[in-house]
């Protein structure tokens, strides 16, 4: 007898196993939900009946499968069953905003979206979020989970996004691992407001690229401490809130926070002088210094920021009440010498007012001044415990005669501009940390350095090991040589290891979806181009030698001409992706895989020689640094000859165009829905708004139109093209009408004029957001002569309500409630093409009008206040602002729009609100 070969056995058996394990999970599937259901005591809310859990409200399933539980907000008593880690297929679990109990379930690891807040959970794994690599957003606020630290296993949702454990009962310090180097790099948004966290804010903090650092209000006794140094180097931010905290120490330089809008530093123990730019910060929106230790003068920051730096209560420490208002030179002078010591709260605490002697009575703390004249004799900071460095700006301070510093931790030298004080008598700094040479004094000053181990010598090497000192100048020589040897070979490993490490960010990034508009900032990608340096290997600054390291280094590869030739296919037609005003873009692959999108600027349209070549260089340098989620980023670039080449990420889903008008249709191309089209429609405006008032410099793109606009396989947009303009020099009056624009996009005041504004740009938004509606061309020459330019035909058809309808494009289904959203979207449109620039909205205006209509993820229908933290005594406005201001996070309903939409257009654009329009625009059109 013959006997089955084991391995077709094994076959066989394999095919019924798997056979029998996709009937079981579905089955499992059925009998986990209906656990579910029973274990949520299921009220008549949760249409939760039949066979078929696919066609149970609230959830979603792909392949028969559970993908999606969303019942927030169904007043739902209950537990959660353990039963639901068996859901394999589960992405989206929301359950907030109900009354669920007990403790909270371990889930399955294929989750990607948790929303747990608001409910009476008692509980929760320490090691829940073990192995929860797909997670990208976790609330779990608002539970009266039992005390608990933030879990060492969060370490795992690797490619997370936003966490939110507001009132959350944790414990103990915030780690070190949600900073930058840890392992959640996509991390943008952290709310841990109402805890009971304590100590400092982590180091690792400085240099990550969090957007929203909420730890507000937390109820332990010590609070959130230390000095808040670190965000200084936290540059992505955009809303910092760490309000009722314990935070000591001056507010750190904001100069490079160009996206900050929302700061809150109110109710701290914050000194110092208020930096200039704070006040200074581009996108400033709402500040609030309320009851804290500040110093100098009060701030006056510009029109349109809400401020309240309470004045009234005089809860700071401002030498005046009177805003903007100068402090005495005197003053100045002590605060600029307290500046290195970090401001120290005795000081701020005693130092009221503007006059340091005020009334002879000696009241400021470490001050005395003598009675005639009326002036600072002596400065006494002995035994105050404080740190920091001996300001040469006590030099100002001509008067006094004793400097006592004795008996603190002062470190630094001595600083020689002492030596200058006319009726110096006596210089105290005994028991402190200082080193160096004493400065040369008259003879009749007093100079006391006992107690100061390393006075007189060198500064301490900071190498640890042989550290005797004193063995001259070859030692010193030696040590140098060896920091110096050491760091290159750090900074080598260091290449080498960023290079690996980047490589894995890209790949996460690329991975990851992004929750909608929780913008990860391209940063990331910086790394990215490190790594396609390193791909495009052996071709690498065979162009350009000197500068290519450094290049690199900037995120501004530049690319070898053979490269580019070599993944082009020699600049083959059949790679080819588009033609522009510019260029022919052609396709490339390097090859790791990475697809690249490179753009071979038409010959002779840069200019030439030396000079263009500079300007060039100098314009992509900004180019490389301008990013944002949506906008194209450019890698790098290739300069050989006359040959001028631009290299960017490339856009999968292609043109904008591609899916609007030039639909294949026997391809299964589907039209885009309309909630894709605002979705994109905003990812657009979202671009074009950082262009014109966000980035480091304003850039008019003045060629916005559908083929620049790119979309990714998430069908998410980005912005291409943007800053080219510039990189044509002045006055090349040949290319003037090709560059100038498009036909059909061209704002009215720029054909005729040429003058260029930010509007130009939302003239040309505007009629995009027509072609979205209409699905017809800016020019279409297929029409009736009257009906050939879109704008005109449009206006006319939005003048008549009965007409509205038609105008939609016939390829989409016009759902009864998607009428609204049609609606706005067409009188924004209209006022975007409105005939004078200034009756145009601004680009943040169209944004605050399109964000509420867009609804990717709808977290629950809760008030924003429970969600967000919000302080319930904000008034509605501010609330609303607020929540605005968190609008990734959530989206407000179409009622709240309108109001919205009024509220934040431009005062002076006296735009009429939504019903008036057709009115308004008739006038506008009779002007
Ligand atoms: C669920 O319903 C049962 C009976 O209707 C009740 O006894 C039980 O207390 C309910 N549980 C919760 C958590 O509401
Ligand atoms: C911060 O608070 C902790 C206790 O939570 C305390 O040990 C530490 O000394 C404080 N640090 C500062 C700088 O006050
Ligand atoms: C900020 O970054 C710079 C440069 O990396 C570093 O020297 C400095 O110590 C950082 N500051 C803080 C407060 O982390
Ligand atoms: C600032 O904080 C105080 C409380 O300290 C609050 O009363 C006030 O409304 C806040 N102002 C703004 C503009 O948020
Ligand atoms: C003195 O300052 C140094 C450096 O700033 C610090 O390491 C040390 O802990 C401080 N000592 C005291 C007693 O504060
Ligand atoms: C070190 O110093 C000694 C004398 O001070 C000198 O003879 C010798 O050449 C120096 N070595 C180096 C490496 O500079």
């Amino acid at each position: 007898m013959q006997k089955p070969e084991p391995g077709f056995l094994f076959s066989i058996g394999f095919f019924l196993y798997v056979f029998v394990l996709s009937v079981h999970s579905q089955n499992d599937d059925y009998s986990v939900m209906a656990i579910l259901k029973k274990a949520l005591n299921s009220t008549s809310d949760l249409q939760w009946n039949g066979p078929d859990i696919c066609k149970w409200e609230h959830i979603q399933c792909n392949s028969g499968r559970v993908t999606a539980i969303q019942i927030s907000s169904l007043n739902l008593q209950g537990t959660l069953p353990k039963e639901l880690i068996q859901l394999t297929q589960l992405q989206i679990f929301q359950c907030n905003n109900n009354g669920l109990t007990g403790p909270v379930p371990y889930m399955p690891k294929s989750l990607q979206r948790l929303a747990i807040n608001n409910n009476n959970f008692n509980s929760i794994p320490t090691d829940f979020f073990k192995g929860m690599t797909n997670m990208l957003d976790v609330r779990i606020d608002y539970n009266p989970f039992g005390q608990w630290n933030i879990p060492d296993s969060l370490q795992d949702c690797v490619s997370i996004t936003s966490f939110s454990g507001m009132n959350a009962s944790f414990v103990g310090k915030i780690p070190a691992f949600l900073g930058k180097d840890g392992p959640l790099p996509a991390l943008v948004y952290l709310a841990l407001c109402f805890n009971n966290l304590e100590g400092e804010l982590p180091g690792s903090f400085s240099g990550s690229s969090m957007e929203r650092l909420l730890i507000n209000g937390q109820q332990s006794m010590n609070k959130l401490n230390g000095t808040i140094a670190v965000l200084q180097n936290m540059t992505f931010l955009k809303q910092i809130w760490i309000h009722g905290n314990s935070f000591t120490g001056p507010i750190p330089d904001l100069s490079n926070h160009d996206q900050l809008y929302d700061v809150s530093l109110r109710d701290n123990q914050l000194t110092g002088v208020i930096p200039p730019s704070l006040i200074a910060l581009p996108s400033l929106t709402v500040v609030n210094l309320t009851n804290n230790y500040l110093q100098g003068s009060p701030p006056k920051f510009k029109d349109g920021v809400r401020v309240d730096n309470d004045m009234v209560r005089g809860s700071n420490s401002f030498c005046t009440k009177k805003i903007g208002e100068p402090c005495s030179p005197l003053v100045n002078a002590l605060l600029s010498a307290v500046e290195p010591l970090g401001y120290p709260k005795k000081l701020a605490d005693s130092w009221k007012g503007d006059d340091p002697c005020v009334g002879g009575n000696n009241e400021w703390l470490g001050i005395v001044c003598s009675a005639s004249p009326v002036n600072i004799s002596l400065i006494n900071f002995q035994s105050m415990g404080f740190s920091g460095k001996i300001s040469p700006n006590f030099a100002s301070l001509t008067s006094v005669t004793k400097l006592l510093f004795a008996n603190n931790n002062l470190t630094g030298i001595i600083p020689s501009e002492l030596t200058s004080m006319p009726l110096l008598k006596e210089l105290d700094v005994s028991n402190n940390n200082l080193y160096g040479k004493v400065p040369l004094f008259r003879p009749e000053v007093t100079i006391k350095t006992e107690g100061n181990p390393n006075i007189g010598k060198d500064p301490p090497a900071p190498v640890t090991g042989d550290n005797s000192g004193g063995k001259g100048k070859n030692h010193t020589v030696g040590i140098i040589i060896g920091i110096v040897a050491g760091v290159v070979i750090l900074l080598g490993l260091g290449a080498v290891l960023y290079i690996k490490s980047s490589r894995k960010k890209l790949k996460h990034v690329s991975e990851v979806q992004i929750p909608n508009e929780i913008e990860v900032h391209p940063h990331h990608f910086e790394g990215g181009n490190a790594k396609k340096a390193s791909v495009a290997g052996g071709g690498i600054g065979s162009s350009s030698p000197s500068s290519s390291a450094h290049n690199a280094e900037a995120g501004n590869m530049v690319f070898s001409i053979k490269v580019l030739r070599e993944v082009t296919d020699n600049f083959n037609q059949r790679n080819i992706l588009g033609r522009g005003g510019f260029g022919t873009v052609y396709k490339g692959e390097l090859h790791d895989g990475t697809k690249i999108a490179v753009k071979r600027m038409e010959s002779g349209i840069m200019g030439e020689g030396e000079k263009g070549l500079s300007e060039f260089k100098s314009e992509i340098a900004v180019l490389t640094k301008v990013r944002h989620r949506h906008l194209v980023a450019l890698l790098g670039h290739c300069l050989d000859g006359n040959e001028r080449l631009l290299v960017y990420e490339y856009m999968p889903q292609g043109p904008l165009s591609n899916h609007l008008f030039d639909r294949n249709e026997d391809e299964e191309s589907k039209p885009l829905e309309w909630k894709r089209r605002l979705i994109i429609a905003l990812d657009v405006a979202r671009g074009v708004e950082y262009l014109h008032g966000l980035a480091q410099q304003i850039f008019i793109h003045r060629d916005l139109k559908p083929s620049n606009i790119l979309l990714g396989d998430d069908m998410r947009a980005k912005v291409s093209d943007f800053g080219l303009v510039r990189l044509v020099p002045e006055g090349q009056a040949s290319f003037e009408t090709r560059l100038a624009g498009t036909f059909g996009y061209l704002a009215p005041e720029y054909a005729v004029t040429g003058r260029v504004t930010t509007k130009v740009d939302v003239y040309s938004y505007g009629v995009i957001l027509m072609e979205m509606i209409t699905g017809r061309k800016a020019i279409d020459n297929s029409q009736p002569e009257e009906n050939v330019h879109l704008v005109t035909w449009f206006r006319r058809m939005l003048l008549n309500r009965d007409s509205f309808q038609k105008i939609i494009d016939p390829a989409l289904d016009v759902e009864e409630e998607a009428l609204d959203s049609f609606r706005t979207v067409a009188e924004l449109a209209g006022h975007c093409c409105a005939r004078e620039p200034y009756q145009r909205p601004d680009m943040s205006n169209v944004v605050n009008v399109l964000a509420p209509l867009v609804e990717i993820w709808k977290p629950s229908e809760s008030t924003p206040a429970d969600i967000y933290g919000l302080d319930l005594d904000m008034s509605l406005p501010q609330a609303l602002h607020n929540w605005q201001a968190l609008d990734g996070m959530s989206t407000i309903n179409t009622s709240s729009s309108t109001m919205l939409r009024t509220r934040d257009y431009n005062t002076q654009s006296s735009l009429p609100a939504a019903s008036g329009f057709a009115n308004s625009f008739n006038s506008m059109d009779a002007r």
